[in-house]
């Protein structure tokens, strides 16, 4: 089976330069992907439902690539589409730990395959957890995230100011 098309799923919250980097090179081997943007009604996201319009305007520019809320399971979310396949990053140990367990999972459940892509030496220690906590107390981050997202952040464009 050739795979042309391959889901990139992540909260976002909100999307970074580390991101854009997986959905690009994802993008670049399989011609197509899918972001889902995870909608868990018991997570608080700092940015809220804006999340996802902060995504399309990251990836605009990139052909091949589609923006998508996602409620519910990833593998429901992938079966429904017949994609196959999903990227993700992963930057060190704690990511592989946790993205192994997940991937078993899945495969598990519908044989959904997950493919790990190591994060770009620049965006090793790139966290949207720990951008969050810099930005609600004052701190600048702009140079981690698209411009659109830097643009949000200087309007102090999120709906909470709670650290999710
Ligand atoms: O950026 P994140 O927070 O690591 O993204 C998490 C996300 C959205 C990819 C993950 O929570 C997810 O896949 N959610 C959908 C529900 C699901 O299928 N969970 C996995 C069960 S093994």
């Amino acid at each position: 089976m050739s795979v042309t098309k391959v889901v990139c799923p992540g909260s976002f919250d909100p999307i970074t330069l580390g991101h854009l980097d997986i959905i690009r090179r994802a993008r670049d081997l399989f011609g197509g992907v899918v972001v889902a943007v995870g909608v868990n009604p018991q997570k608080r996201y700092l940015f809220g439902e804006r999340r996802v319009d902060l995504v399309r305007g990251a990836v605009a520019d990139l052909d091949g690539v589609e923006v998508e809320e996602m409620d519910g399971l990833l593998v429901d979310f992938c079966a429904e589409r017949g994609i196959p396949a999903v990227v993700k990053g992963i930057r060190f140990g704690s990511d592989f730990d946790f993205e192994v367990q997940m991937a078993h999972m899945n495969h598990g459940q519908t044989g959904l395959e997950t493919i790990l892509l190591p994060a770009a030496a620049e965006h090793l220690t790139l966290s949207s957890t720990l951008l969050r906590t810099i930005l609600v107390n004052g701190g600048d981050v702009t140079r981690y995230v698209p411009p659109n997202v830097a643009a949000a952040i200087a309007r102090r464009d999120w709906e909470t100011t709670d650290p999710a």
